[in-house]
């Protein structure tokens, strides 16, 4: 197993390119299933576990795929199998999103239920009532989800979201672009990963209005084709190293950026007294070292986005004052703070909201990571720790950053990735 030793108190300074969107990659990939049509060309595919566990899956189903250089190339021609099993699902929640793709091209699709994550039980009932919506009957039966479309064609319909989903819209709308008529759906998740993800449909030949926003409008088509296309950046990559270069004093420069997709995070690191510059695509983010107490409250987009919470949650230790952290999404998504605690900060939780009480001087320990974005906290802590901090099974880390030590290191940190054994 993997661990990242940190030398902290080093001061993170200069530019660096921003990697694929991970979280937009996952439904493009998944939506490469409604169609035999031809080869897919995706450029700017982060190298990741979780894309890796994806490919994996698609080969389970019987999609040929290969990947080099941050281009992945799918062909769905040969669909052998609509089944994805519990041991591929289990390691990513995201292979929820081959249900909507292989219901509205075949019919049918079998998907083991997700189950849960570190911060919570994380349901699916949307992502069904959606499929029923659309005419899909669903059973649910020894941990799967089968579902069916009668006569094998789903058909158009109004779904009316009762709370914002990103996994739910996307799997709504890549199962629309090929049911009958025209679907209509209201509190659409209006994300840039959702957003990007009807670009691509349209590039494929679907027909959908107000992409962007929370009222989508999508008309069936019976048949779509491959494309080439170029994933957005990640937004919580750049989101995270901003946040580097805050809590350490540092200044940084991200190319290959939208700054609208960040303008909620931007907000914030100058309301805490960073200075924050654009272009079209690029941000810089100065520090002066010192940080003011921000109060957040984590919604879905545009709102400050809760990917980010975990990461402010640790550069707020190091602000002159008290800020409060709300979580309106996930209330129970808290893990990362024990262990900074641990390592010297004093956060309080209540309920959904963390209490950071700043500063505090951090010093390094072992810290164990729980999560994606928890053990991006743990890093960002460990930047500006005194001494050594050593961060625990950072396999979670791999699943949602590209060599996040190596671009920390290019930028002046001094992190080490070496081999452990737990017991
Ligand atoms: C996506 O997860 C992201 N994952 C998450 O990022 C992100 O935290 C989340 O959106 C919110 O922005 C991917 O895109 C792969 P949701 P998703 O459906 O789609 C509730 C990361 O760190 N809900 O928008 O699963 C749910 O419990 C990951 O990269 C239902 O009640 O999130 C939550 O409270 C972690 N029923 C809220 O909706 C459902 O059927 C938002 O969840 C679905 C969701």
């Amino acid at each position: 197993m993997d661990k990242l030793v940190i030398r902290g108190g080093r001061r993170i300074s200069g530019s660096i390119t921003a990697s694929g969107s991970k979280n937009t990659s996952l439904p493009i990939i998944a939506a490469t299933l409604l169609t035999g049509q031809g080869t897919f060309t995706l450029h700017h595919i982060p190298d990741l576990k979780d894309i890796l566990t994806f490919t994996q899956l698609l080969h389970h189903l019987g999609v040929e795929t290969s990947y080099s250089g941050n281009t992945l190339k799918v062909s769905s021609r040969n669909v052998e199998s609509l089944q994805a099993p519990y041991e591929l699902v289990k390691k990513m929640r995201a292979s929820i999103y081959v249900l909507g793709p292989l219901l509205a091209r075949f019919g049918h699709a079998r998907v083991s239920l997700p189950g849960g994550c570190a911060f919570g039980p994380r349901p699916i009932d949307l992502h069904l009532l959606a499929m029923e919506k659309l005419g899909a009957t669903i059973t649910i039966e020894t941990g799967f989800i089968d579902a069916t479309a009668p006569d094998g064609k789903l058909h158009g319909a109004h779904i009316d979201f009762p709370i914002s989903s990103v996994g739910a819209t996307g799997n709504a709308v890549m199962a629309a672009v090929l049911a009958e008529g025209r679907t209509t759906i209201s509190n659409a998740a209006a994300e840039p990963e959702i957003e990007t993800l009807c670009k691509f449909l349209i590039a494929m030949g679907a027909t959908i209005k107000g992409t962007g926003t929370t009222e989508l409008e999508i008309e069936g088509t019976d048949s779509l084709n491959a494309v080439e296309f170029h994933n957005i950046f990640d937004r919580i990559e750049a989101g995270t190293l901003l946040a580097a270069a805050a809590i350490t004093g540092g200044d940084i420069t991200i190319n290959g950026v939208e700054p609208e997709q960040l303008k909620a995070i931007l907000k914030k690191f100058v309301q805490a007294g960073c200075s924050v510059e654009t272009t079209v695509n690029s941000v810089t983010l100065k520090s002066n070292g010192k940080l003011l107490p921000t109060d957040v409250t984590a919604k879905p987009y545009p709102a400050f986005p809760t990917d980010m919470q975990a990461q402010w949650i640790a550069l707020m230790t190091q602000a002159e004052g008290t800020s409060n952290i709300t979580d309106k999404v996930y209330h129970e998504r808290f893990n990362h703070i024990p262990e900074l605690n641990r390592l010297g900060a004093h956060i309080e939780i209540r309920k959904n909201q963390a209490i950071v009480h700043g500063p505090q001087r951090l010093s390094g320990t072992k810290v164990m990571s729980t999560d994606l974005r928890a053990s991006a906290s743990l890093v960002l802590a460990g930047l500006v720790a005194a001494g050594t901090t050593e961060v625990l099974r950072v396999y979670h880390l791999d699943r949602g950053y590209e060599k996040i030590e190596v671009k920390l290191n290019s930028l002046g940190a001094d992190i080490s990735r070496e081999k452990y054994n737990e017991f």
